[in-house]
């Protein structure tokens, strides 16, 4: 079997998981009816100190439930030219919801420059006056930072985009599909960060390995409206606690084992380190993603290629830049035979 790195999305239900799907009482979710969608929208309500959760299909689903939720259309979604809902989500929010993505340049560590958030709102006085501008509706987030190598952006960060989002009137959105392994890597709540912010997507099937779904978490009256959005988008789901048990699971279960996934990237980090040609920063590997990079395009193909064929698969990110995601299924040994199968894809 091939030592898959690809993504932590790769994750299989464990058998707690399993068994929970076969016993989970359901009804129909679209009436509210089935308790074990109830129950796992509350624990993460509650887990996140918001008011109300939502059970979304995926990630994708929860980020653009959430941009729905929040602009009208002609408004302006503030994000990281780095964030995944600008490279990964097809360009959802322009395509369904008429939304303009302006993007603003990314620090390495996944911050925004608060300085080029700030240039990036658009005042009243310009759009109302003048009618260029389109009014800016939400700034968005992302930690852990996916395409910045699975970087942790501190509470204090938060805070402080916080403040300047609190002095033009914005909410936040954070896509917060890594979130539980910032807050381990971090060793502080989750509510660290979902305090700073106005709404939050958590994804349940990458490393807490639930087979499906995501979760938007944010006061009452944002559910209520990101429900809606969620039934426009053909995400309202019947007897769909089924696919919630796992979630459960995920929730109460598999949170700390992220540590064991940080432990894992770091040999894979250190590892790679050492093989020729590769330029990696160990230093910069906070949570389950390694990132490294080869002289070219064309030799990170060739690498991808020839690692694929010894056994081990990669993710290309472009540049030169492969990518390695550890995950439960992954051991310490993995990792170690996945760098001896690696450092025989060198070229001499
Ligand atoms: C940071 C980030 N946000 C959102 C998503 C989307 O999640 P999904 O694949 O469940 O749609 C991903 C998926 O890899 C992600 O890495």
């Amino acid at each position: 079997m091939a030592i898959d790195l690809r993504s932590d999305t790769v994750t299989l239900p464990t058998p707690t998981m399993r068994q929970a799907m076969a016993t989970a009482e359901v009804g129909d979710d679209v009436f509210g009816d089935d308790p074990t969608v109830n129950e796992l929208e509350a624990l993460a309500a509650r887990m996140t100190g918001m008011e109300a959760g939502l059970f979304v299909t995926s990630g994708t689903m929860g980020n653009l439930a959430s941009l729905l939720a929040h602009c009208q259309r002609g408004q302006e979604v503030i994000l990281g030219d780095e964030s995944h809902i600008f490279h990964y989500e097809n360009g959802s929010a322009s395509a369904v919801g008429g939304m303009v993505l302006h993007t603003v340049p990314t620090n390495a560590d996944g911050t925004l420059p608060l300085d080029a958030i700030e240039a990036a709102i658009h005042l009243p006085s310009h759009h109302y006056h003048f009618y260029h501008w389109a009014p800016p509706g939400v700034i968005c987030l992302e930690n852990t930072h996916n395409r910045c190598g699975g970087s942790v952006l501190a509470p204090s960060y938060f805070a402080d985009v916080a403040a300047l989002a609190r002095r033009h009137g914005l909410p936040i959105h954070l896509d917060g599909a890594r979130l539980f392994n910032a807050a381990v890597a971090s060793g502080r709540p989750v509510t660290d960060w979902t305090r700073h912010v106005t709404s939050v997507q958590l994804c349940l099937s990458k490393g807490l390995s639930a087979p499906v779904g995501s979760m938007i978490c944010g006061s009452a009256a944002f559910i209520d409206r990101a429900r809606r959005m969620r039934k426009i988008l053909g995400g309202g789901m019947r007897q769909a606690g089924v696919i919630a048990a796992p979630g459960i699971v995920a929730l109460t279960q598999m949170v700390d084992r992220l540590a064991e996934d940080h432990r894992t990237a770091r040999t894979l980090a250190e590892g790679v380190s050492r093989l020729p040609g590769v330029t990696i920063d160990v230093a910069k590997v906070q949570t389950n993603i390694v990132i490294f990079s080869l002289a070219a395009a064309s030799e990170a193909e060739r690498f991808q290629a020839a690692a694929a064929e010894a056994g081990v698969l990669l993710s290309d990110f472009g540049a030169g830049r492969l990518r390695m995601v550890t995950h439960y299924g992954i051991s310490e040994d993995d990792c170690r035979d996945a760098v001896r199968l690696l450092a025989g894809c060198c070229l001499a």
